[in-house]
């Protein structure tokens, strides 16, 4: 039987010490020869692994920003976000990617990850600029239980999980616009686009999917196209650091299904909503509301337990802004 570099992998990230090649076969219940060979293999891509007769193999370091199938699954520490996932080296959209792999059936948390989108899509028919090598894109399957009305809250709970995911791996403070924008320093990191399919009665969800776009490695305002350059930015061009996007995907997969799984059992941000409301942009802060059936100024306050934006208007009215063709303002610029 053919070794799955995948496994392999794992097995010498998760382990402190030298693994040797019998422990390998064993788990893995595949030959001495399988397991040369992948080792093989991960060598030729970079990985230095060092081999010491009768101890066995080590992990010593990764390929810089190796992103790949096997090392994003090597880092995953999760019952069902990612576990099983897709990669491509090229792809149109995740997004619909994703679609058809729920459509046949694929199991809640399918992740779907590509290095280069050729088509990406971003919110309100706009596109997402998709390079290779320099960000993370990729798309969830979620298969809910509760009804197309909570269907919004996900997007909120995908963003407080990529927010929190990224100030931990960089350090640096991440704010979210609400409803689902990520900021850095007042820019745009990273883009949530969250679509959801019905059953043929359309009273029920089929499936959701969560794309996410996150802008890492990019190295200068140059990257991005001229009419983003003074609202985007990147976490390497705000950190100085070039970030490694396997471990930052892996991460942002472990927290979101923790966060998922908090808000399923509830089905409100209740749990939620404090740690959301600190990272909340220009919150007790005045923003305008650009309401297409009428602009407005107001305070704002927070969000509710299902993920309004609560505004206090200036007539003294409090009002509950819902996420969809809303867009919400600080008074001076994108945030
Ligand atoms: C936005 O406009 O802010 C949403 C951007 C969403 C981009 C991500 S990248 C992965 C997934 N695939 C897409 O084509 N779009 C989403």
């Amino acid at each position: 039987m053919k070794a799955d570099k995948s496994d392999i992998l794992t097995c010498l990230r998760n382990s402190e010490d030298y693994v040797s090649g019998q422990q390998l076969c064993d788990r893995l219940g595949v030959s001495r020869t399988a397991v040369w060979k992948v080792i093989n293999q991960l060598k030729e891509e970079g990985y230095q692994i060092e081999s010491v007769p009768s101890r066995g193999y080590r992990l010593v370091e990764s390929p810089a920003d190796a992103y790949s199938e096997s090392e994003i699954v090597s880092r995953l520490h999760t019952k069902w976000a990612g576990q099983r996932l897709v990669f491509f080296e090229s792809t149109g959209s995740t997004n619909p990617d994703a679609k058809g792999f729920a459509e046949e059936g694929a199991p809640h948390g399918t992740t779907v990850v590509a290095d280069r989108q050729t088509a990406g899509r971003g919110r309100r028919g706009r596109s997402w600029e998709s390079p290779a090598g320099k960000s993370i894109y990729f798309t969830i399957v979620i298969r809910p239980s509760f009804a197309p009305d909570k269907a919004s809250m996900i997007t909120l709970v995908m963003a407080l999980s990529v927010a929190e995911a990224i100030h931990e791996v960089t350090g640096l403070h991440t704010g979210i616009k609400w409803p689902n924008d990520i900021v850095v320093n007042g820019k745009k990191v990273v883009g949530i686009l969250t679509e959801m399919s019905m059953t043929p009665e359309m009273n029920e969800i089929q499936f959701l999917v969560a794309g996410v776009g996150v802008n890492v490695n990019q190295e200068g305002a140059e990257a991005f196209p001229e009419e983003l350059r003074k609202t985007a930015t990147s976490l390497k061009m705000e950190s100085g650091q070039s970030i490694d996007r396997a471990k930052l995907l892996a991460r942002i997969l472990e927290r979101f299904e923790e966060d998922y799984d908090v808000f399923a059992q509830a089905l409100t941000l209740s749990a939620l909503k404090e740690r959301y409301e600190t990272r909340l942009v220009g919150r007790n802060a005045v923003v305008r509301v650009l309401d297409p059936a009428g602009e407005y100024t107001g305070i704002s306050r927070g969000v509710t337990d299902t993920g309004e934006l609560i505004v206090e208007r200036e007539t003294g009215e409090t009002v509950l802004v819902y996420a969809g063709e809303v867009s919400v303002r600080g008074l001076y610029g994108y945030v």
